[in-house]
Order: structure tokens, then C-alpha cells, then sequence
């Protein structure tokens, strides 16, 4: 069955079309990003006005690029939350009225489960695509979510951990443009953590009751004191006036840390679920220094980790329509009446 995902959840748009969950035949995506630079982050109106401009081009470059013409879809897979509602409610619109004019099942898709799909894609031995047993942990550290599943099945997922202030992402964001670099931010500390000094700067993550509950919003605090104690300039944003050095040690350890609690956590959900299989999805699970780091501690407990090659890391629809395909398999669908659910 071949699928056609959309995703609009926050400022790219993206198509794409997917056979029986696993081949992908074109995954397009347009992004606002340059857009929103300027501002440090995305601004939610200029976002769904660009989703209205790209959606109908990008779902067209989708179908033609997979040489597939819309009566041979069998199932439209979107996105219908958590994001931005007005960039939200432009897929979902979008796909109810291509589901209705040429009477396609849809489903409606949460985009922080679907991330967890994109492993799926990667390649295993020979051709065939990954396999992943259940049950997983899942792990999901993204810009607007970090997360810890539970995850029996593709319709069964439990919630054990989450952020109760910043998502990682956010903060890598937020610390990079504290410390004057671009956005978004996690390319740029990934980049120049690499030449900082180990043990130069320490930082710690917040202590939480729930063990595997992640707050990050201490540790962003924390670069903005360190950088204003460097500079002298207390209450300012300067973070122009450090020297590369500063700039790359406290990058350097504010990864580290976050990493470092991310990782612990999610072996300890391991270890409490009995489960030895780990799945990572969203924006932050392409850092590099991340992979490394998991992979290197996993294998001493004996866990096998799984990640998304990184052109899946970011939002994309063929994490959309694979999902999509499986819980359709699974006797599930929405109706015309579906609605965007942004939180
Ligand atoms: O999954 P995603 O595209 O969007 C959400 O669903 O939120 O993730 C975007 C986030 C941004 O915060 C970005 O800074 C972060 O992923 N990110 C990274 C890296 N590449 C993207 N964070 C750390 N290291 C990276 N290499
Ligand atoms: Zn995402």
C-alpha cells in the first residue's frame, strides 16, 4: 500500500510517499527557517503563512518525484499535533481535503510517537530495512520535546519520562543564542564543543523526584551566568565578546551534561523495563558527540541502540506515513472530523 504523509508541525513542510511503511519513494521538505533567523526562533504566525504558501507545491513535488499518481494512494497520513496550531491546521486541512475529494482513508499522526518511526527506515542487513523488536524504550529529544517511552507495540506507548520545563533542543538553542552563535543552535555547540576544553566549565542538570523526568532550564541559566561572570557585564547578552576558547569549553560542557543526563536516564528506563533495545528519534539524535556517547555507554549494559539516519532526525513526513501505515494496518483511522490537537 503506498502512503502519502504531510507534516506541518512547526516550520517545515514536508511530503512525502512511502511504500508498505518501509521504501520511501520521495521525502520533500520545505522549511521557513530563513525566515524566522533573525528572530532567534520560530515565530508561530510567520510559520503557518509559509506552510499555506509551500503545501500544495511540496505534496506535488512528493508525488511526482515517487513517479506516483494520486488515485494509486491508498492512505493520507498527517500530523495532527502536538506543534503550532495555525501550521498544524494547514496540513490537516490539506489532507482532509484530499482524503474527501478522492475518498483516501486518513489517519491523524502525533509527531512525537511518529519520530520514533524513523529508525525503521534505516537499513539493515543487505537490503531489508531495520529491524526493531518490540518492546523499546523510545526516546524522543527534539526542539520542542524530550521524552521517555515505553513502546509494546506502534499503537502501545506509555509515557515514563519528560521535560517539566525546556526541551533539549530549546536549550541547545537557547545556550547557543546566549552565547551569540546561530539558530538553531545545535549544530553550532555541536561544532565548536568539539575544540573545547573537557573540564574547563562544569554544569549540572537539575535533580527531579521523578528519576526520569529531564529539566533543562537550570543548565541554560547557568551559561548566561558563566558568560556574564566572563564578561563582566552582568544582566547583558554578550556573548559576542567571549573569545572562541570561552565559547567553545562552555559549549563543550553544557553537551556533555545534557547528554550525560539524558543518557543516564535513558539506561536507567532500560534497566527498570528490563529491556535491552533503546530507539532515538528528533532534531538533537543527529549530534554526532550524542551517538557516540550512547552507543559507547549502552554496550557496557548490554543495550542495542537504534537510530534514524540523520536525514530522518529532523521533522520529515516519511516518519509520518510509515507510522501512519502501521497503525492503519493496526485497524486504525480518523475520520473528516479529525482536528489538530497542538498540545
Ligand atoms: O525534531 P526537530 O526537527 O523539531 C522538533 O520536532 O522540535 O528538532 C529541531 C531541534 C532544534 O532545537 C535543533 O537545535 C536541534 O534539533 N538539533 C541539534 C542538532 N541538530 C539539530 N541539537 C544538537 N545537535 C545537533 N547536531
Ligand atoms: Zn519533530
Amino acid at each position: 500500500m503506498i502512503t502519502l504523509g504531510i507534516e506541518t508541525s512547526c516550520d517545515e513542510t514536508s511530503a512525502a510517499v512511502v511504500n508498505n511503511g518501509k521504501i520511501v519513494l520521495s521525502n520533500i521538505v520545505a522549511s521557513s527557517l530563513s525566515l524566522h533567523k533573525k528572530y532567534g526562533g520560530v515565530i508561530p504566525e510567520i510559520a503557518s503563512r509559509a506552510q499555506l504558501e509551500f503545501i500544495y507545491s511540496v505534496v506535488s513535488r512528493a508525488l511526482k518525484k515517487a513517479k506516483i499518481k494520486i488515485r494509486q494512494i491508498g492512505l493520507i497520513a498527517v500530523t495532527k499535533g502536538p506543534g503550532l496550531s495555525g501550521s498544524l491546521l494547514v496540513g490537516v486541512s490539506f489532507a482532509k481535503t484530499l482524503s474527501f475529494t478522492r475518498n483516501i482513508p486518513l489517519i491523524g499522526i502525533n509527531h512525537i510517537q511518529a519520530h520514533l518511526y524513523a529508525p525503521f527506515f534505516s537499513k539493515g542487513t543487505g537490503n531489508s530495512s531495520c529491524r526493531i523488536n518490540f518492546p523499546f524504550v523510545g526516546l524522543v529529544i527534539s526542539g520542542g520535546h524530550t521524552s521517555l517511552f515505553l513502546v509494546k507495540d506502534f499503537n502501545s506507548f506509555s509515557l515514563l519520562g519528560r521535560t517539566v520545563d525546556d526541551a533539549v533542543g530549546e536549550a541547545f538553542d537557547k545556550a547557543a543564542k546566549i552565547m551569540g552563535l546561530g539558530y538553531p543552535g545545535g549544530p553550532f555547540i555541536e561544532k565548536i564543543a568539539r575544540k573545547g576544553k573537557k573540564g574547563a566549565v562544569k554544569f549540572s542538570c537539575g535533580n527531579l523526584e521523578r528519576e526520569l523526568d529531564f529539566s533543562f532550564s537550570g543548565i541554560k541559566t547557568a551559561v548566561l551566568y558563566r558568560i556574564n561572570n566572563l564578561c563582566r557585564l552582568s544582566g547583558s547578552l554578550q556573548g559576542a565578546r567571549l573569545n572562541n576558547q570561552d565559547k567553545a569549553d562552555i559549549a563543550c560542557a553544557f553537551q556533555e551534561t545534557v547528554f550525560d543526563d539524558i543518557i543516564k536516564k535513558s539506561i536507567l528506563a532500560c534497566q527498570r523495563k528490563k529491556i535491552k533495545s533503546l530507539v532515538a528519534g528528533g532534531g538533537v539524535a543527529s549530534n554526532n558527540r550524542f551517538r557516540d556517547k550512547l552507543n559507547n555507554l549502552a554496550q557496557n549494559y548490554n543495550i542495542k541502540v537504534y537510530f534514524p539516519q540523520t536525514s530522518y532526525c529532523l521533522d520529515n513526513a516519511a516518519m509520518v506515513a510509515g507510522f501512519g501505515y502501521q497503525l492503519y494496518k493496526r485497524g486504525i483511522s480518523s475520520g473528516l472530523n479529525l482536528r489538530v490537537e497542538p498540545t
